[in-house]
């Protein structure tokens, strides 16, 4: 679906988007294709990276891959490093992401450490790695948050907590780099249909879609638009801000709504 917005508005712009090999990574990669920009794909499967990379070329868009995990510092320093030779980075989308349904009395220290370390310390990597090469001003950072950041789910405090610290990520970045003229910007969604978060998170879709107002999920379009909408002119003056797109679900909790 080719979204709101006339096509190559973001030509010559230069991206970096983790999680690029599937999901909401993957749709916001494709959206910035659509736009003529140039992608840094960044994804543990080279194989989905792969996929990613011929739907940007299909959209408009050309893209380098780099199969790496977002919790290995010096790797994504390379990878970035290398990137940023020929020209300052425009964009970075940090969407890796992990998560599992566990209740808190069985999720074992590990495991929450696993989804903070992917979740929060993963794009504090990327971010941190991408600082020196950024376009200053210019700049523009997108943290693919969640509506648990605050409105906690059950079975959900490792991802509860690590989207919480990936908003305060999003802040404090916003007041550090602001004088640099890079902005720093979360996206908070409720449940997005067609992404793994979903399948393992609320598999029964009609029975999560009567706990929000819109009685519906977020449909991958409307994120990969709203990231886009971020990286344009139109939203120069938009920084720090944690922007929910969610049916109005964490207006009302996660109760079954009456007809
Ligand atoms: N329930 C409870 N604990 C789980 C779990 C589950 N379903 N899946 C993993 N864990 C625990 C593991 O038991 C392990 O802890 P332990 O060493 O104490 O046993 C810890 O999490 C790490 O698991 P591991 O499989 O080694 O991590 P990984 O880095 O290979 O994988 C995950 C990361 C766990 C997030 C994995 O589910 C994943 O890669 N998911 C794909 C991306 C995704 O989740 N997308 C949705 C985003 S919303």
């Amino acid at each position: 679906m080719a979204g709101p917005f006339i096509s190559g508005l973001l030509a010559d712009k230069r991206a970096v988007v983790t999680g690029a090999g599937s999901g909401i990574g993957q749709a916001i990669a494709i959206a910035l294709g659509r736009q003529g920009a140039h992608i840094l794909l960044i994804g543990r499967t080279s194989a989905k990276l792969a996929e990613t990379s011929t739907q940007v070329a299909a959209a408009g868009g050309t893209a380098e891959i780099a199969a790496i995990d977002v919790r290995d510092y010096d790797a994504i320093d390379r990878a970035i490093a290398q990137f940023a030779k020929s020209a300052p980075i425009d964009i970075l989308v940090n969407s890796a992401a992990g998560n599992f349904p566990a209740a808190a009395s069985a999720l074992t220290s590990n495991g929450f450490k696993t989804v903070l370390d992917i979740n929060a310390l993963g794009a504090f990597n990327t971010a941190r790695a991408a600082y020196a090469h950024f376009r200053k001003p210019g700049g523009c950072i997108i943290n693919l948050s969640a509506v648990q950041s605050f409105a906690p789910v059950p079975s959900q405090i490792h991802a509860n907590a690590a989207k919480a610290a990936l908003d305060q990520i999003t802040r404090t970045l916003a007041i550090e780099w602001g004088q640099d003229g890079i902005r720093v910007n979360s996206i908070a969604p409720g449940p997005v249909a067609d992404t793994e978060g979903v399948r393992r998170l609320f598999p029964d879709e009609a029975k999560s879609a009567a706990t929000i107002p819109l009685r519906r999920f977020a449909r991958l379009s409307e994120i990969a638009d709203l990231a886009i909408f971020l990286c344009l002119p139109s939203a120069a003056n938009i920084s720090g801000a944690v922007i929910v797109t969610d049916g109005g679900q964490s207006l009302v909790g996660y109760t079954v709504l009456k007809a």
